[in-house]
């Protein structure tokens, strides 16, 4: 293992520096805790709308299952949200935070929008925060706030997406931030990973290849769409929630493909669509749902245990 990843490792108590990334409706505790359980982090997804009470059990879940492994819980922070928006509500944000303080999580990682005004909050609960970002400002911004580290993620990623490419990101990202670079976006392989590392990133942070396993929670069509789709089965959409997202190129996702100018701002555009990801996600309806997933999607030929996944990405960079 590199000397960055070692440290990673170390600090977080892995054996691998392999995160699974947050999904909302995909990454529940099942699938956290069987990659805690093989040495990577879970990471539960929260999605912007779980309860209190679901993301508790999703908790205890993991702490039964893997025992003192460190895992972590995704808060998505979308910026713009209103008191009534479907998903991302500061109402259910907070909730959701509260429940991680009293629950006492090791770990959360922010989705969207800016963090920094929580960190010092969840910093002073003993927790650490790893912030995912989609450009190096936003990165040099959280890691100056005082991100325990930073994951990167490039436009190739399943789910909501900047526009520039994850190498351009990682090897700038690396070179320059003095807190842990993790790489997020098309990352899907053994080899990939050790790529990663050697753009001089302490660890990687994974969705799609994930979401393909057994332990997902997404529905078997949406793990089988992931199988089958080629390097352009996948496009950048704000037709669901008004923010660009990466997904499968379902009847849904085509449909609005030429009609960006159409689609309404956050939150109004998912206050109609955004039902549409749980009917393809949970649901597997290809007709009417959306099916985030990433360009990787290509690179993954099979449904496979967490635990097979996580021991496969791993081993080129872990001795065995
Ligand atoms: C099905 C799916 C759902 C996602 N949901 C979330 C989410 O709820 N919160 C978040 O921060 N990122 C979300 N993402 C992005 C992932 O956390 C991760 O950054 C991305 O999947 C990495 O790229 P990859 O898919 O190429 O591995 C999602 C991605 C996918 C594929």
């Amino acid at each position: 293992m590199s000397t960055a990843a070692d440290e990673l490792c170390r600090a977080l108590g892995l054996e691998t520096p392999v995160f699974q990334a947050g999904m909302g409706y995909v990454s529940h505790g099942r699938l956290a805790a069987a990659v805690c359980a093989a040495g990577g982090l879970g990471v539960i997804a929260t999605g912007g709308e779980m309860s209190p009470a679901e993301l508790r059990r999703h908790i205890e879940h993991v702490r039964d299952e893997a025992p003192g492994a460190p895992f972590g819980v995704n808060v998505l922070l979308p910026s713009g949200a209103t008191d009534d928006a479907v998903y991302g509500s500061p109402a259910v944000i907070r909730a959701q935070l509260d429940t991680c303080f009293a629950e006492r999580v090791p770990l959360i990682v922010s989705g969207l929008g800016d963090p920094r005004p929580l960190l010092p909050e969840i910093h002073a609960h003993g927790i650490r925060f790893v912030a995912v970002v989609g450009s190096l400002r936003a990165a040099r911004n959280v890691a100056s706030a005082g991100a325990d580290a930073v994951v990167v993620q490039g436009n190739e990623a399943g789910g909501h997406v900047g526009p520039t490419g994850t190498s351009s990101l990682a090897q700038c990202a690396a070179r320059e931030l003095d807190v842990p670079v993790l790489v997020a976006g098309g990352i899907a392989t053994a080899e990939s990973v050790k790529a990663a590392l050697g753009f001089g990133a302490a660890g990687v942070s994974i969705g799609t290849r994930f979401l393909a396993s057994e332990e997902s929670r997404a529905h078997a069509r949406h793990k089988q769409a992931v199988v089958q789709a080629s390097e352009n089965g996948t496009a950048v959409t704000r037709a669901c929630r008004g923010k660009p997202s990466r997904a499968l190129r379902s009847p849904f996702v085509e449909a609005w493909l030429d009609r960006d100018a159409a689609v309404q701002p956050y939150p109004e555009q998912a206050a109609q669509h955004f039902w549409r990801a749980r009917a393809g996600c949970i649901e597997g309806d290809w007709e009417e749902g959306f099916f985030p997933a990433g360009q990787c999607s290509a690179a993954i030929d099979a449904v496979l245990p967490a635990k097979q996944i996580v021991e496969g990405l791993s081993s080129l960079v872990v001795a065995a």
